[in-house]
């Protein structure tokens, strides 16, 4: 067969490891053929591409980012998106398109390929983990051990100071990444945008802390929100510089934050990543053959699953309270 292949959305490690695995099964089980647009959905409806062969993707299981580059381009933002998605294939002679991506880049695959009858299959990928109907997407595992391997680093300079440290980490509108890392690194107090927090709760976390003589860690997803008043930013970088500063002013205690941004995105991918990554390219090549149009390939437990791809991309994942409570045992 004669198969597309683009990422969109945020980058994230493990990348290129799902196109590694894409290309290798495809070239070496079926004899396919490749072609990578670049910069995601941008890439199909400008027609810019490379050839994906094997030598492509040769050395590229250990590097972040994604060799054919990303954009958050949505292609039927306009008119005429989905009749140039169409005229790229055809002039491409592509039997398939494997789309690498997340909630939104999915979201046009999935009405592309249920109102258009694009012959789509999805692989999700972000660091935030917020697609529905698959247990973790690729990328996530790496962001969560940068994050501990932060937490773990702060966690000794806040004792020689005495000092609250406040770490805020990525994650748009679900908290994966900090109730993950929060849990893992041992945080005193996480934040996340499903549930909003009480600034005065958080002092009085951050107060018992110190009377247990120990030095607070306090993680905050970007999107955390009080649930009394408004984060007020004034020239601050955004909601952990404010928590780090309210807290300092409260509770009269020593605060500094780290915003750990896309250093979550950047480099290496975990073993763990790599191992998602590449089991999800490999079913999305059997999926391809299959002409399950329309389909995403999932993790469920340790196996690979397929969901439709209108289903997980009809909401968020969210952290549910159950979830919240096990790192709420550890607040203060
Ligand atoms: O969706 C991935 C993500 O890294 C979010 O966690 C974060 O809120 C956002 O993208 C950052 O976007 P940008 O790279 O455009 O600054």
């Amino acid at each position: 067969m004669r198969i597309g292949v683009l990422t969109g959305g945020s980058d994230c490690p493990g990348l290129n490891a799902a196109l590694r695995a894409i290309v290798r099964k495809g070239v070496q089980e079926h004899g396919d053929t490749f072609t990578g647009f670049l910069d995601g959905w941008a890439g199909v409806l400008d027609d810019r591409t490379i050839p994906l062969d094997i030598p492509a993707v040769r050395g590229t299981l250990p590097r972040g980012g994604t060799i054919l580059g990303s954009s958050r381009t949505d292609p039927l933002a306009g008119t005429g998106g989905a009749g140039r998605v169409k005229a790229a294939l055809a002039a491409h002679e592509l039997d398939a398109l494997i789309v690498l991506g997340g909630v939104n880049t999915l979201t046009a695959a999935a009405r592309l390929a249920d109102e258009e009858g694009v012959p789509c299959v999805g692989v999700p990928k972000t660091i935030d983990n917020d697609i529905q109907g698959t247990d973790y997407t690729i990328g996530f595992d790496t962001a969560v051990t940068v994050a501990t391997e932060t937490i773990d680093r702060l966690h000794t300079t806040a004792e020689s100071h005495k000092r609250v440290l406040v770490v805020e980490v990525m994650g748009r509108a679900s908290g994966w990444i900090a109730v993950h890392a929060g849990l893992a690194g041992g945080a005193n107090c996480v934040l996340i945008p499903e549930r909003p927090f009480d600034i005065d709760r958080v002092c009085g976390y951050v107060e018992s802390r110190f009377r247990a003589s120990y030095a607070p860690i306090v993680v905050v997803s970007d999107s955390a929100v009080p649930a009394k008043g408004e984060v007020e930013l004034n020239g601050l970088s955004g909601v952990g510089e404010w928590l780090g500063r309210e807290i300092e002013r409260r509770t009269g205690h020593e605060a500094r934050t780290t915003v750990l941004g896309h250093i979550q995105r950047g480099g290496t991918p975990t073993p763990n990543d790599r191992w998602l990554a590449t089991r999800f390219g490999l079913h999305a090549v059997d999926a391809v053959h299959e002409g399950d149009w329309g389909a995403m390939v999932a993790l469920r437990g340790t196996d690979i699953v397929r969901v439709p791809l209108r289903d997980a991309v009809s909401g968020t994942r969210t952290v549910d309270a159950a979830r919240y409570a096990e790192n709420e045992i550890f607040f203060g």
